[in-house]
């Protein structure tokens, strides 16, 4: 029988509410395959690297781009602000690393235009409507837009005529609402059009079918790691709706924005912080009190790449990595920030959660019961010893070790992989683990 090369395609996920560090696992596991693809998102997802002297914040380019013999790849579920990305790819040309020939973007994938954000802002600031407390970068109006097939895709942007077309009905639509509501300037729709006629022009290179890219390359043996953005509690259908973003976040979503079928995604790996946090509003049952969420925003610089937000901090919840691991299928989970813990002579672990007295034993499906959950926790001894920058297992400290084994038992998932600080090198991958199969395919 022949070897199913299909297998040996990985997918990283968020198992919170992202923010987990899955850039710096993505970039240190893309050694291991050919191609990296992003599956969803926009340029509300970020992480910073640094490249010698540079910092570069990368929103939409997979972190795959900084491996020279790479291919990355922007799948048709991921929504695109050209301005954003001819950016991201300046700067990465600025800093010496070549896109040409190696960054592909869907031409399936739908654009984001200036009414995209502002109208964002209806929704936003209105009185009397829920605050999502968006990134305000037009993510949700495009992905509505796409829905309700009225959107642009990248191939309709690189054919001029057909351009035009689609550009002055919707834009006329949003002027209208902008105008209903009161909001701004009128848009100069002449000005955008032609800007983004411009935006067209640099990006045809790169624009390609990128659904017969990858499984072109599957085919041929490729590897392929599919990269998610956020996390899987911000997962439209499965995160903490309304307060989530307007794409499938979870392991699913890698069929729908990729166009690789679900029989040749392979292993998926869940990414958590050894604690949890969360950026804009919603339910958040193991928050900590101010004095030590502070605590844990100052150790573990919790403060949105995007967006500058502090992020609200709080300690591992077992039960909602419980829940994302059965969405996702998790094989095996990357603990991120251990070393974050380092400063605490106790650490709570959410264990259940009880509602109006009794255990509950699913995740509440709306943000009101969730926000009435009491987090039962388990309290472990912290070790209060550094671990920043470690890279053996056994050097960490007993402690450290416990609270790990008592992360794994409660999520059910075996860890295969543990963060101790930024940099590739500062990492513990568990010999003999299944992680350690999956990247080798
Ligand atoms: P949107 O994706 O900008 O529509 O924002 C919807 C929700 O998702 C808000 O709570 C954001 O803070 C959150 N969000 C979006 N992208 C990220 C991310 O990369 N990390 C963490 N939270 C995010």
């Amino acid at each position: 029988m022949a070897v199913d090369p299909n297998m040996s395609n990985l997918t990283v996920l968020g198992a919170q509410w992202g923010d987990e560090g899955k850039g710096k696992v993505v970039d240190l596991f893309s050694e291991h395959f050919d191609l990296v693809a992003r599956y969803q998102g926009g340029h509300n997802a970020g992480h910073t690297v640094r490249i010698g002297e540079r910092r570069i914040i990368l929103k939409l380019v997979p972190s795959g781009i900084l491996r020279p013999r790479k291919r990355v790849v922007v799948g048709n579920g991921v929504v695109i602000d050209p301005a954003a990305l001819l950016e991201e790819i300046d700067a990465l040309e600025a800093a010496g690393i070549q896109t040409t020939g190696r960054l592909f973007i869907s031409n399936r994938a739908h654009v984001i235009f200036p009414f995209h954000p502002l109208l964002e802002s209806i929704s936003e600031k209105r009185p009397g409507r829920v605050a999502i407390g968006t990134t305000s970068r037009g993510i949700g109006p495009c992905y509505e837009d796409k829905v309700a097939r009225r959107g642009i895709r990248l191939a309709d942007l690189l054919d001029r005529e057909s351009f035009r077309n689609l550009f002055r009905n919707l834009a006329e639509d949003k002027n209208t609402l902008r105008a209903a509501f009161r909001l701004g300037e009128p848009l100069e729709l002449a000005k955008v059009q032609e800007q983004y006629e411009a935006y067209a022009e640099r990006l045809r290179p790169m624009v390609t079918d990128t659904a017969r890219l990858l499984n072109e390359a599957i085919a041929g043996g490729k590897r392929v790691l599919f990269e998610g953005a956020q996390g899987a509690m911000l997962d439209i259908d499965h995160g903490t709706y309304p307060f989530v973003t307007s794409s499938s976040a979870c392991a699913g979503g890698v069929a729908t924005g990729t166009g690789v079928p679900p029989s040749r995604i392979g292993g998926v790996v869940g990414v958590s912080k050894a604690y949890i946090t969360r950026v804009g509003g919603g339910p958040f049952p193991t928050e900590a009190s101010s004095e030590a969420g502070q605590e844990l925003r100052e150790h573990g610089h919790e403060y949105g790449a995007v967006t500058g937000r502090p992020r609200r901090c709080g300690w591992f919840d077992a039960p909602l990595v419980r829940y994302t691991a059965m969405i996702n299928g998790f094989e095996a989970l990357v603990i991120t920030k251990l070393d974050v813990l380092d400063h605490f002579a106790e650490i709570p672990v959410c264990v259940g959660y009880r509602l109006q007295g009794q255990p509950l034993g699913e995740m509440p499906a709306t943000n009101q019961t969730l926000s009435q959950v009491e987090p039962v926790y388990q309290t472990l001894p912290g070790w209060s010893t550094p671990t920043s920058g470690m890279t053996s297992y056994r050097a960490l400290p007993g402690r450290a070790r416990d609270y790990l084994r008592f992360l794994q038992e409660q999520a059910g998932v075996e860890i295969g992989a543990i963060s101790t600080g930024d940099e590739r090198r500062q990492t513990i991958l568990i010999r003999g683990s299944k992680l350690e199969k999956l990247l080798q395919g």
